[in-house]
């Protein structure tokens, strides 16, 4: 049985789509041991509801270290389901092949500092590209920066809002994160 930690800001549509997986099969052989949130946000509920450990570790400086102190032992893999924090060189060094995270856009094309959620669908929707899409990454120093896992495209349809695509990304976010996360256990 492989143990995945989950790493949240927000909502927690993916964490529950992960959970969703677990139970039917669609991901095998793992349980979420833990969810962690660096604020306050309704992906905790959803663990809660799924009677997963959660916590909060506040944001900031010694997010990395505290989130160390905390991380089960036996963690094989951490995942970042819209985890708005940056964690620090030595955590990602540390943890290298081990992390992975989810990011609304084809990377490398809109992803860096201040590209998250909606930012990021705002930038796509105002510049000439015709497709945006979602990809599954390791998780590096570099932000977003680390080697492809999984990417799916989709075409921006003529009156997309940025709305209207972040819709339609978590949809394509709901199929290739599971199946990242099955390539990534197999080899780990
Ligand atoms: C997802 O679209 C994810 O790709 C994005 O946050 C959203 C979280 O949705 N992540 C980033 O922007 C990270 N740079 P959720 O809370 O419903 O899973």
């Amino acid at each position: 049985m492989k143990n995945i930690v989950v790493l949240i800001s927000g909502s927690g549509t993916n964490l529950q789509r992960i959970v969703d997986c677990i139970a039917s099969g669609e991901i095998p052989d793992a349980k979420i041991s833990m969810v962690i949130a660096d604020r306050e946000c309704f992906g905790l509920q959803r663990a809660e509801n799924a009677g997963i450990q959660n916590y909060l570790i506040k944001r900031g400086k010694s997010f990395s270290e505290n989130l160390k102190k905390i991380l089960p032992e036996n963690t094989d893999l951490i995942v970042l389901a819209g985890f708005l924090s940056i964690l620090d060189k030595e955590f990602c060094e540390n943890f290298r092949g081990k992390i992975i995270n989810i990011h609304p856009a084809l990377l490398p094309k809109f992803g860096g500092k201040g590209m998250w959620g909606m930012n990021v669908h705002q930038a796509v929707i105002e510049s000439p590209e015709k497709q945006s899409g979602a990809t599954v990454h390791f998780v590096t120093s570099g932000i977003d920066e680390g080697e492809i896992i999984l990417q799916k495209s989709l075409e921006i349809g003529e009156n997309e809002t940025a709305e209207s695509l972040a819709e339609k990304v978590h949809q394509i976010e709901y199929e290739i994160f599971p199946k990242a996360i099955n390539l990534v256990l197999m080899d780990s």
